[in-house]
């Protein structure tokens, strides 16, 4: 007799087992074929992938190592002098010494002509003709010095009481500014030009020479 709760039971009819194979030596021979092309293009990638390593390594170090470091400049003189006096604008002069340095390894620069421009509280005082065109040889130091006065110095007697006002405080402020275009220039293969700046921020002191906390100083490079 049936019981009621009795669960049906389905048994799943059972797969049909897979035929096996006759395997001929046709077949044999196809699998060996087809395992030797996967392994030759794995190989090839795999020799592909490897080559592009390498000249992608080379690359970054070419890159590296050609790679232009911007020159570096050092204010190491800076004078005004006659601030003692009180007409001293008269014959006022300015007179600097910077040195720029190609620390580059094979890079050499091509400066185009380079200006020099001072700054008193934002206002320009002077501007002065550094250099004609020069190319600067990788590793190598140019000295930039000039004395301005007269036509390239623009000093009223307005300003020089302003000079001496400072003075009295104890140190004048300036602002030096070197200008170039440049071109970075490795063996035969230049780069673009770039308008490059130096900013030295120089401090006199009473006696109208650079205080020994500028001297020596690194001036900042920028490019626009
Ligand atoms: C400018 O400074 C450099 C480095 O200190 C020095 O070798 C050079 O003789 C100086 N030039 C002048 C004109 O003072």
């Amino acid at each position: 007799m049936p019981t009621p709760n009795r669960i049906p039971i389905q048994i799943p009819p059972e797969k049909p087992q897979p035929l096996q194979r006759h395997h001929t030596a046709r077949y044999y021979a196809h699998r060996v074929r087809e395992s030797l092309a996967t392994r030759v293009s794995k190989t090839i990638c795999i020799v592909f992938l490897s080559i592009l390593l390498v000249l992608g390594i080379v690359a970054f170090i070419l890159w590296l190592s050609l790679r232009p470091h911007r020159p570096r400049f050092h204010i190491h003189e800076f004078s005004i002098p006659g601030l003692d006096q009180a007409t001293g604008f008269e014959n006022a002069q300015i007179t600097f010494n910077v040195t720029a340095r190609n620390s580059n390894q094979n890079i050499g620069i091509n400066y185009y002509s380079m200006e020099g421009m001072v700054y008193y509280r934002d206002q320009q005082v002077g501007s002065i003709h550094l250099k004609d065109p020069f190319y600067q040889k990788p590793k190598t130091t140019t000295v930039l010095d000039a004395t301005l006065s007269g036509a390239t110095l623009t000093v009223s007697s307005r300003r020089w009481e302003e000079f001496l006002n400072d003075r009295g405080k104890g140190k004048i402020g300036f602002r030096l500014d070197i200008k170039s275009v440049v071109r970075f220039k490795v063996s035969t293969w230049d780069f673009h030009r770039h308008t490059m700046h130096a900013t030295c921020d120089v401090y006199v002191g009473p006696n109208g020479y650079i205080l020994p906390t500028s001297k020596d100083k690194r001036c900042p490079v920028y490019f626009t």
